[in-house]
């Protein structure tokens, strides 16, 4: 019998898992600031964004998103949701969640099948930071790693990519299949080359540590901030 309960006594690991969620999106909301353009993630993490956006009444905003979801999460909370088209420029912030971040920074996204728009909005931002629960941190990437891949010769594709298996899922926001490489990850620039080069490939969800300037990992003690390899523009 204790008179002090362990921290979270009663949580659930779920619960848990949200709450730092939140607590990284949170920390990611500070980082905007009035009259940004911002691209939206997609995903658990990145729904607890919107919200923390809206709360922080920022003026002048232009918000981008990368899946139908979002923008439609955005819209909910008050968020005017552009297409890249309408905005016509790079984009200052862009703020996303990832399914494995490796030590050296090497992401692994694309769980929610949006990773192609996802890695053009990185692309295109001053500032790509990387929001997750500390789960997301590994030691090492290991597979799947999703693959979006056009239905013309998908047969094919899946043989060139091999090991690798369609995945149960919705089509990609741009009516795409998604594909799981299921193979090792010894090193993930060759690998991200290989599933490039091959063809039939929209795009792979392996993101280089280049694309990344932060990564915010929320923890049982609080958010810790990591600096990407992506210098500010
Ligand atoms: C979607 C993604 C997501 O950012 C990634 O799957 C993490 O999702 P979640 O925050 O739900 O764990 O890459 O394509």
């Amino acid at each position: 019998v204790t008179d002090h309960p362990p921290p979270n006594s009663g949580r659930s690991d779920g619960q848990i898992t949200d709450d730092q969620k939140r607590a990284a999106a949170v920390a990611a909301a500070a980082l905007v600031e009035d009259g940004m353009y911002v691209g939206l993630g997609t995903g658990s993490t990145v729904a607890y964004l919107m919200p923390a956006l809206a709360a922080r009444d920022l003026k002048g905003m232009h918000y981008t998103a990368s899946s139908p979801a979002t923008a439609t999460a955005a819209t909910a909370v008050g968020l005017t949701v552009h297409s890249p088209e309408e905005l016509n420029r790079r984009l200052d912030i862009v703020i996303d969640g990832a399914d494995q971040i490796a030590p050296d920074g090497w992401l692994i996204k694309g769980g929610g099948a949006a990773h192609t728009r996802e890695k053009i909005l990185a692309a295109a931002a001053a500032r790509f930071v990387v929001i997750a629960s500390a789960e997301k941190a590994v030691a090492s990437l290991h597979a799947p790693v999703p693959v979006e891949i056009l239905h013309f010769g998908a047969t094919w594709t899946l043989e060139a990519l091999a090991p690798a298996k369609l995945r149960d899922c919705p089509p990609s926001p741009d009516g795409n299949l998604i594909a799981d490489y299921l193979g090792a990850i010894d090193d993930p620039a060759a690998l991200a080359s290989r599933l490039a080069s091959t063809a039939g490939v929209v795009e792979h969800g392996l993101f280089a540590p280049g694309m990344v300037s932060d990564i915010l990992i929320a923890g049982p003690s609080g958010v810790t901030h990591r600096s990407g390899a992506k210098a500010p523009a």
